[in-house]
């Protein structure tokens, strides 16, 4: 990637990032860091998440504060958010990212299955959308970034749950856009295509999956983390500020 874009207005922010540990939220912690803004992310992964942390102190960015946090634990969520505020102060940016695309068959769907799916991907977007609410009304200012998901557009087949909750992402996003809006406050969605992340590279990226992605995409190449992450750090900045309650696909050109 050619020099990413520098935003004056991120320097010292505070961000709040759920999923950090890996994928695109590893890439998310590091390029807000690198922008001088102060992140907090939760994640279940330990050792990765640690390490991100270690990894962007040594690069000279502010080190992340790292707090494992299962995010469908609503309770814990929201004091770990509640702690991590009152050491660092009102978050001016929230990032949604966390999600769980484990794939399943319609037949084979339970409804614990469905409620974990919900559970991970949905109710704590509202939370934490709540849980940053007075801190950015007392700032008059704040963007909130919701990761949606190309699959439901393209009608992907193999975890409809995971779909019907990402679809809910578009929902969320509108719904609060005008209430917050009042308050200064941004909430757009960023909508990713299929993104290389280790995860996704490990699971299900064969050369069949290459050849699709080459028949779907109007660009050649192959979207990556920091991809995704030049947009929601946009959104994040006032170069954006006038920009809410919308849906910014970045996936190649996918059809
Ligand atoms: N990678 C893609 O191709 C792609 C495509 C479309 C949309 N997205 C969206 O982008 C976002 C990030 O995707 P990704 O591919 O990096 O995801 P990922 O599964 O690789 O990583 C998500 C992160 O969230 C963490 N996490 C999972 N469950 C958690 C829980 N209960 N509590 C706390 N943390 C938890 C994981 O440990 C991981 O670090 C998601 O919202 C996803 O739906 C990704």
């Amino acid at each position: 990637m050619k020099k990413p874009a520098s935003y004056p207005s991120l320097q010292g922010k505070r961000v709040f990032i759920t999923g950090g540990g890996s994928g695109i939220g590893e890439d998310l912690v590091a390029a807000f860091a690198a922008q001088g803004a102060q992140v907090a992310f939760v994640d279940i992964l330990d050792d990765a998440s640690t390490a991100l942390c270690e990894r962007v102190a040594k690069a000279g960015c502010p080190r992340p504060a790292f707090r494992h946090c299962d995010i469908s634990d609503i309770a814990a969520l929201q004091e770990t958010m509640a702690q991590l505020a009152e050491t660092l102060g009102d978050f001016d940016i929230l990032v949604n990212n966390a999600a769980s695309d484990e794939r399943h068959l319609a037949e084979d769907v339970t409804p614990a299955f469905y409620d974990q799916c919900v559970a991970i991907n949905q109710r704590p977007m509202f939370f934490t959308c709540q849980a940053v609410l007075p801190g950015m009304k007392r700032r008059g200012a704040g963007s909130i970034i919701n990761l949606g998901s190309m699959s439901w557009h393209a009608m992907n087949r193999g975890y409809p749950v995971y779909c019907a909750t990402k679809a809910a992402v578009a929902g969320l996003t509108r719904g609060l856009a005008r209430d917050f809006g009042a308050h200064g406050i941004r909430v757009n969605t960023v909508t990713p295509g299929w993104v290389m992340t280790q995860r996704q590279v490990d699971l299900w990226i064969d050369d069949a999956a290459r050849a699709g992605i080459k028949r779907a995409q109007c660009l050649p190449g192959a979207l990556m983390p920091h991809d995704v992450s030049a947009m929601v750090l946009f959104l994040a900045a006032d170069d954006s500020a006038m920009c809410t309650g919308q849906d910014f696909v970045v996936d190649g050109g996918w059809i």
